[in-house]
């Protein structure tokens, strides 16, 4: 049976975030953005290993990296997002079987879960070209011109917003971004990649919940979300991933300004078992 592996995206500075550390590495309900994010891909049965992707000058990862053993390293990323993808992808792919699977995912969803990777998998396992999580859009849309000037209603039916996992065969995911390197064309996810070669991939429901953190109003959001998923923290295969040990006052510092009542339970923060 073809495996699946994971590539997570953390090669970004989140210049929106207007901090100086990276989204990635803000600290919510107890654990860095990152953390959460590794934490339920490494608990996840249906995972055969993990790359993470951070930026060159990155000099915050090496404290946090886990010693699990899906844990499979970390890469170097690129400028662009697609640049980091596609050296994750480099980086698994000698290890991988031809029909092997890949779900890339952005470091800044912390919220993503269980269920939602179950979600995922079953339904694009059983396509032939690969598939994303989405929500379908519920607002009314606009088109305008430079001006803000509304040129026009656009219709919302059929209008998706791509959230990650994205899953797609490993070596043909990674053959799209190789080619669209070569031709210059920049792609803001993996399914477009797939879309301009004239492939169809298929978008599964996903979850208001597994937002993508970009500005400061997110992260009290996200923590709601992961609030609200704590509740459900008691399964066997969560626990065994982490080990619970008290920190220092000064790591909470971040999410103390968004939540003092988060701060307080920073002093209860899971940690991977074996780091440091
Ligand atoms: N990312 C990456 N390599 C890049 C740029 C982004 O791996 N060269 C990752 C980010 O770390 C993030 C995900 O891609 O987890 C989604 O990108 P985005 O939300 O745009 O994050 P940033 O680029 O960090 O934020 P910003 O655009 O605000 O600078
Ligand atoms: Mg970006």
């Amino acid at each position: 049976m073809s495996k699946c592996w994971v590539v997570i995206a953390a090669g970004g500075s989140g210049k929106r975030m207007k901090r100086t550390v990276p989204k990635q590495y803000l600290e919510i309900s107890g654990k860095t953005v990152i953390e959460h994010v590794m934490g339920v891909f490494l608990a996840h049965k249906i995972i055969s290993g993990v790359v993470v992707v951070t930026a060159v000058d990155d000099s915050r990862w090496q404290k946090l990296a886990p010693s699990h053993p899906k844990f499979l390293g970390r890469v170097e990323g690129g400028v662009e997002r697609s640049d980091s993808v596609l050296n994750g992808l480099n980086a698994l792919s000698p290890h991988v079987g031809p029909d092997d699977w890949v779900l890339v995912h952005d470091a800044a969803r912390p919220c993503i879960s269980k269920e939602l990777i179950d979600r995922l998998t079953k339904k694009v396992m059983r396509h032939p070209i690969g598939g994303i999580l989405g929500l379908p859009i519920t607002d009314t849309i606009k088109e305008t011109d430079h001006n803000g000037g509304i040129i026009k209603t656009v219709s919302r039916e059929s209008m998706w917003l791509a959230q990650t996992p994205q899953m797609f065969r490993l070596q043909t995911l990674r053959g799209a971004l190789n080619d669209l390197n070569q031709r210059g064309v920049k792609v803001t996810d993996e399914a477009a990649a797939m879309e301009f070669l004239g492939m169809r991939p298929l978008i599964v429901e996903g979850s208001e919940t597994n937002l993508k953190i970009t500005t400061p109003a997110d992260l009290p959001l996200a923590e709601y979300f992961l609030e609200g998923q704590a509740k459900e923290f008691q399964q066997p295969e969560k626990r065994a991933v982490f080990a619970t040990k008290r920190t220092k006052k000064t790591e909470s510092e971040v999410i103390k300004k968004t939540s003092p009542k988060a701060g307080r339970r920073l002093m209860k923060r899971p940690k991977f078992l074996g780091s440091e």
